[in-house]
């Protein structure tokens, strides 16, 4: 069944609100997408009636919520297919999930003089943890260029991967260009030569399924708040097989098998990269959100969200003076642009006075702008919620913005 937004959008309470006196129209959910009625239920029910610590205590509520908990494990697994339960790892988003892989896997198969590929379009979050691991063990870090679409250059890739190279890490979906990237493409190449790959799914988890195992990536992130999930909960898959053999990445309770003053020993898989309390009611609140989108279904998501970028492109062009940044040949959900040569910032500040959340600047991927030459962009990211009246809304407003400024 299609999407019918009308009826959607009453599941999402904050739609409902008003901004500056205006009906707000929000185009910025690759920074965060709202929450429909069904997780705030979640989060309200486990703390009204199910709060406790897991995996610690005989008591029922104790023992409910280890269950509830391990059950939004198997949730996770099953939504992106992964083999095992336990190489589902609960993280506080994307960037933690990131920093891990990068820190314990590098500590254990890096050394001086090992590359680590990533690309061109990074977020700051899949390249600053690289930076710090290669500065750490005297590896290099390499990046795959991307040509003036956007598109990253796949021939330069092949020849870059070689011997030396111990890890490729690249996102899935650009959250500054919209770009999709051939993921599929991407981890075939690096497996010829034996190299594992992660993939950053943050910004491709709420426009299309994913399934690691068809993939075949060693490693997949993303975060909840970006699929209709709380803020502080994420996810690490990682395949048994590196895993197992990747020291533990933070310390303390929950992590040990065995502990006494002379030596540690740490627990099994999933619970090894899992140190202290779990956000259990974020967990559960993930849970509800894969709930939710499963029910929509990926393919009316996909048609709808292809529906509104389309429009949204189309009307775009026919406002004079914009530039896109960024043209790729597949494209989910993300439209960047500098509109009449108008710094983003006053394009988004105008935009906001007008009830329009967009995001403007760097989007946390400086090395994209500089590529460009600009110092940000204007960005609209379409979530399932959206309409093509809120496009209206925002050509209208850009009009407006012209005029100001002459
Ligand atoms: N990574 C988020 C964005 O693209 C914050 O806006």
């Amino acid at each position: 069944m299609s999407i019918q937004p009308d009826i959607l959008r009453q599941a999402f309470p904050i739609l409902g609100r008003q901004v500056n006196n205006q009906p707000l129209v929000y185009l910025d959910n690759a920074a965060t997408t709202h929450k429909p009625t069904a997780v705030i239920d979640r989060l309200r029910q486990y703390y009204e009636s199910e709060n406790s610590n897991i995996h610690r205590a005989a008591h029922l509520l104790s023992q409910q919520a280890t269950e509830a908990h391990e059950q939004a494990r198997s949730s996770v697994q099953s939504f992106i297919n992964a083999r095992q339960q336990h190489e589902v790892i609960f993280t506080r988003g994307t960037t933690e999930a990131l920093n891990l892989v990068a820190f314990s896997f590098c500590k254990k198969f890096v050394r001086a003089g090992d590359e680590i590929l990533i690309s061109a379009m990074e977020h700051h979050s899949n390249i600053v943890p690289w930076q710090i691991a290669c500065q750490e063990h005297q590896a290099v870090l390499k990046i795959i260029p991307m040509n003036e679409k956007g598109d990253l250059q796949m021939d330069e890739y092949r020849d870059m991967l070689g011997s030396k190279t111990r890890l490729v890490s690249v996102t899935h979906v650009s959250n500054a260009l919209g770009t999709i990237n051939p993921v599929k493409e991407i981890i075939d190449l690096a497996h010829q030569q034996n190299v594992p790959v992660l993939i950053d799914g943050a910004q491709a988890v709420p426009h299309m399924p994913v399934d690691v195992q068809d993939l075949d990536c060693d490693f997949y992130c993303f975060s909840g708040h970006k699929m209709y999930g709380p803020m502080g909960v994420g996810i690490l898959y990682g395949k048994e097989e590196w895993l197992a053999k990747m020291p533990p990445y933070q310390s303390g309770g929950e992590m040990i098998k065995e502990v006494s003053f002379r030596k540690t020993t740490y627990n099994e898989l999933p619970f090894k990269f899992e140190a202290g309390t779990p956000n259990v009611a974020d967990i559960l609140g993930m849970e509800a959100a894969i709930r939710f989108i499963r029910e929509l279904g990926y393919a009316p998501v996909a048609e709808h969200e292809n529906d509104l970028l389309q429009y949204a492109i189309e009307n775009l062009k026919k406002l004079d003076n914009v530039r896109f940044i960024g043209t790729p040949a597949k494209r989910a959900g993300v439209v960047s642009f500098i509109f009449n040569d108008i710094h983003p910032y006053d394009t988004g500040t105008i935009l906001d006075k007008m009830g329009i959340a967009v995001r403007t600047g760097h989007h946390c991927a400086q090395p994209i702008m500089d590529f460009y030459q600009v110092p940000g962009t204007v960005r609209i990211s379409l979530a399932v919620y959206n309409t093509r009246q809120e496009i209206d809304v925002l050509i209208n407003a850009l009009k407006t913005v012209r005029e100001m400024f002459g």
